[in-house]
């Protein structure tokens, strides 16, 4: 069901909106275009690609570079296939499937309302469980000994490493690893843009406690994790937690909360809060043979501890911001009136922070001075300079992608009192200041 996201002007926030101005401006495009692209697969561009690393630089600083519960890995995508069994995905990571007889299509047997091909009417086969897991082979020959699995989840990496990263960095329970990563699912139907593809970057935290006091754990990751949303710009009144039903509970799973944030597309998952208990660790202690639990000198006891799962979707966070931070309004301009496109980007995830543009591009002076000035911000935040239109449709570029500041420079600059001008693009108020207080006063407005 398609529901209408509105800004808080009244503007409907379209995914088709989204999507074109993803492609116009260069945040994101199909992947292989050029061939016809290939089934929900997308590639970032250069404007996609900062604000996904600023989305994933927010999370790693908030989650583990000032806590000092937190630490921090980088597993690999391919592991021991033995991991798979051990975690359940090769027996439990699947979803019911039906073919249409007649057109050959696959559905998600859940998602099916009749019982008949949604496509063509024709009739479906029985359900039968199909595994999400990615497939290759390891090595030169494709045989069933060689196969391994892309990952379709970073948590693995981080219990298989709990030994190690607990022993090297000497850490307590309860303490949370953390990793960034990519993660590949074979789902049946994937779709809505970035929100669901098959190959997508996970930001998952494992938070392992003392058996007995995981509820109280789980219910402070869900708020925390929450927070962190709102802290980022997210409008509370597009957020909600949703506890999982019982039957929707993931194999590993005691409880789980979502945080739901409503996309164009309707009220969906954003991140999964989990009580994963003890499951994941019991079983890598079986399968393994290795002792993976954890002696706690106050008790004198060893223990297996229990571990919450923050596991949030990079992709969908930065949709989630993206959609939220989209805004049109109409300005006067004279006796005019005119649409203004903005992406109202928190600071710290604006993809461009500032951007320097000469008035004239056919004064070399002022366009000396402006690139001059652009090459002295760029090593300290992400700058851009333009030249290639009028002043008025440089700013509306900058706005649609959420620039925070635009800086001018002029005749005045130049032939009078080296001050230039910095527009802010959610007040569109112009302050001028001499043209070396540019940078400080840049910094000061990014770290308040
Ligand atoms: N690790 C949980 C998930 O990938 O859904």
């Amino acid at each position: 069901m398609a529901v209408d996201t509105k800004t808080d002007q009244g503007t409907v926030v379209t995914m088709e909106k989204i999507v074109e101005l993803c492609k116009r401006r260069g945040f994101i495009f199909q992947s292989s275009e050029i061939y016809g692209g290939i089934g929900s697969t997308w590639d970032y561009g250069p404007l996609g690609a900062e604000l996904k690393r600023n989305v994933k630089e927010a999370w790693w600083q908030d989650n583990v570079r000032v806590r000092e519960d937190m630490v921090g890995l980088d597993a690999a995508i391919l592991m021991n296939p033995r991991v798979w069994e051990a975690s359940g995905h090769i027996e439990s990571f699947t979803d019911p499937l039906v073919d249409c007889k007649m057109c050959k299509q696959r559905f998600r047997a859940d998602q099916i309302v009749a019982d008949v091909c949604p496509a063509c009417g024709g009739e479906l086969t029985e359900a039968r469980q199909f595994n999400l897991m990615f497939k290759t082979f390891m090595g030169p020959v494709e045989e069933e000994a060689a196969v391994v699995y892309l990952r379709p989840e970073t948590a693995q990496g981080i219990f298989v490493n709990f030994k190690n990263v607990q022993m090297s960095t000497r850490k307590k329970l309860p303490f949370g690893i953390a990793q960034i990563g990519k993660s590949f699912r074979n789902e049946i139907t994937p779709g809505n843009f970035i929100f669901r593809t098959r190959e997508f970057e996970q930001m998952e935290i494992e938070y392992f406690v003392m058996p007995g006091t995981d509820e109280e754990h789980h219910a402070r990751w869900i708020e925390e994790r929450y927070n962190w949303y709102l802290k980022y710009g997210i409008n509370p009144d597009r957020l909600r937690l949703r506890a999982h039903d019982p039957d929707e509970l993931a194999h590993y799973a005691k409880a789980t909360t979502d945080i739901e944030y409503l996309f164009p597309i309707g009220w969906s998952e954003l991140e999964g809060i989990a009580n994963r208990t003890d499951f994941d660790l019991r079983q890598h202690m079986e399968y393994s043979g290795e002792n993976m639990a954890y002696f706690d000198e106050e008790s004198g006891k060893s223990v297996v501890p229990y571990v919450i799962e923050p596991s949030g979707g990079v992709d969908r966070s930065l949709l989630a911001f993206m959609v939220d931070a989209y805004d049109e309004e109409i300005i006067e301009k004279g006796d005019k009136k005119e649409k203004r496109t903005v992406l109202r980007f928190h600071k710290a995830l604006a993809p461009v922070k500032v951007a320097v543009l000469p008035l004239l591009r056919n004064r070399p002076e002022i366009v000396d001075t402006a690139r001059k000035l652009a090459s002295q911000l760029r090593p300290v935040m992400s700058t851009m300079y333009d030249d290639t239109a009028s002043i008025g449709r440089l700013y509306r570029r900058q706005d649609e992608i959420g620039t925070l500041w635009c800086v001018t420079v002029d005749v005045q600059t130049v032939e009078e009192d080296n001050q230039v001008t910095i527009r802010d693009r959610d007040t569109m108020e112009q302050i001028r200041v001499p043209i070396e207080e540019v940078k400080p006063l840049l910094l000061e407005r990014l770290s308040a």
